[in-house]
């Protein structure tokens, strides 16, 4: 956790753009440099045999490195540390733990639940991104999965689930969950929440209850569309059993996408905000346009009945979707026309993207669950916002 040791004692808390500009960058003074330091070193020298030994030792049972050194980069790098202690502030969490993807974040989370918990089965509220889903769906890991709506999460579980997981907003069609009823429902089981669509500037999901929080770093965190990478923000004991898992199984964050991931942290509430603010512009006039048959956006009245908004988010985000009257043909049209929306999968970055997720995104999930076919999925970048709706315009003539 960040403490500004170097610094004097704030008179008060830091506020979020505050921590996000400087959050895991306590060490850089003492090293004499202002920029963060990319360590590209696969190995490391050892001080000793013994020494050596023992800080492999640590670190290969989820711990840190002793006075042994880093030894190996699977284990540890520095630049990942820094983005780790970074991102935990945001979270307001005691550690976090980053992976290579989102992906390898929720692999090592499952896997982790497996062995801390006990038990081989999961419970997962739809809707879900399509590749957690489909990872789930495959058993591919060993685990039996239970898909449930939220209200379905007390009568789902049983004695050996491991993992109670959701997402919200879910991709893609936007669905808010309540962390809170959720974490209640689960009576005491982990409950992982991917915050990847609200960021930790719209949303904290510990503090809520839940026992992790899980990005997809790729998208937000990032920004820019250059680095994957995953994240999860826990307490230390889970973030012991995470680096654990990491460590033995190799999926830690390489050290050149650490450095950009926590360089985004810095613009993470500007950004979020700015695209935010295009995204209820756009989510409005996408509701008056007639070949427009729905617009799932959290910030539209029937899309929060629960009043989540303002209460567990600090507001509705920058994704949205929408439903069109000439069905998967308009769809495809529209994706396939629009000019300043760059149509790709992914989101979160500068730059708008459209994608249709159930041709894409959401291909592996079971007929059952996948989106509609008339479904399209904005990302609401940093251009004018008048400008994307113009765009929007053009392509649904
Ligand atoms: C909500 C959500 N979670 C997890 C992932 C997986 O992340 P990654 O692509 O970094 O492996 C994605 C990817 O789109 C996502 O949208």
């Amino acid at each position: 956790m960040t403490t500004f040791a170097s610094q004097p004692a704030p008179t008060r808390a830091l506020a979020l753009d505050s921590l996000a500009v400087h959050a895991g960058r306590d060490d850089l003074a003492t090293l004499g440099v202002h920029a963060l330091p990319i360590d590209l070193s696969s190995t490391n020298p050892l001080p000793g045999v013994e020494a050596g030994g023992l800080s492999y030792e640590s670190m290969a049972t989820g711990g840190h490195p002793t006075e042994g050194g880093n030894v190996y980069a699977r284990l540890w790098n520095p630049t990942v540390a820094r983005f780790e202690a970074g991102l935990a502030v945001l979270e307001h969490a005691e550690d976090a733990v980053a992976f290579a993807s989102g992906m390898a974040a929720i692999t090592a989370t499952i896997v982790a639940a497996r062995t801390e918990h006990g038990g081989s089965h999961v419970v997962a509220v739809r809707p879900l991104y399509g590749g957690t889903d489909h990872l789930l769906a495959s058993g591919l890991l060993g685990v039996e999965t239970t898909f449930c709506t939220s209200a379905q999460v007390a009568e789902s579980v049983r004695p050996d689930t491991c993992l109670v997981l959701l997402e919200t907003p879910g991709n893609p069609t936007l669905e808010l969950v309540d962390i809170a009823a959720v974490v209640a429902a689960a009576g005491g089981r982990p409950v992982v929440v991917d915050n990847t669509f609200a960021t930790p500037v719209l949303q904290n999901p510990l503090a809520h209850g839940a026992t992790m929080a899980l990005h997809s770093a790729t998208k937000y965190l990032g920004g820019h569309g250059d680095a994957v990478g995953g994240v999860v923000a826990t307490d230390e004991t889970w973030a012991a059993a995470l680096r654990r898992v990491r460590a033995v199984t190799g999926g830690i964050l390489h050290p050149l996408g650490a450095y950009l991931l926590h360089r985004g942290l810095a613009t993470l509430p500007l950004r979020v905000r700015a695209q935010q603010a295009s995204a209820e512009k756009v989510a409005g006039w996408l509701t008056s346009h007639p070949a427009v048959t729905a617009v799932h956006y959290p910030g539209l009245p029937e899309a929060d009945p629960a009043g989540l908004v303002g209460r567990q988010m600090r507001g509705p985000g920058a994704m949205l979707a929408f439903r069109l009257a000439g069905g998967f043909e308009q769809a495809a049209r529209v994706a396939e026309r629009l000019q300043l929306f760059t149509h790709a999968v992914s989101l979160g970055g500068v730059d708008s993207l459209v994608q249709h997720p159930a041709a894409l995104t959401h291909r592996p999930v079971a007929p059952e669950a996948r989106p509609s076919a008339d479904l399209l999925r904005l990302s609401i970048g940093l251009e004018d916002a008048e400008d994307l709706q113009d765009d929007l315009a053009r392509a649904l003539t």
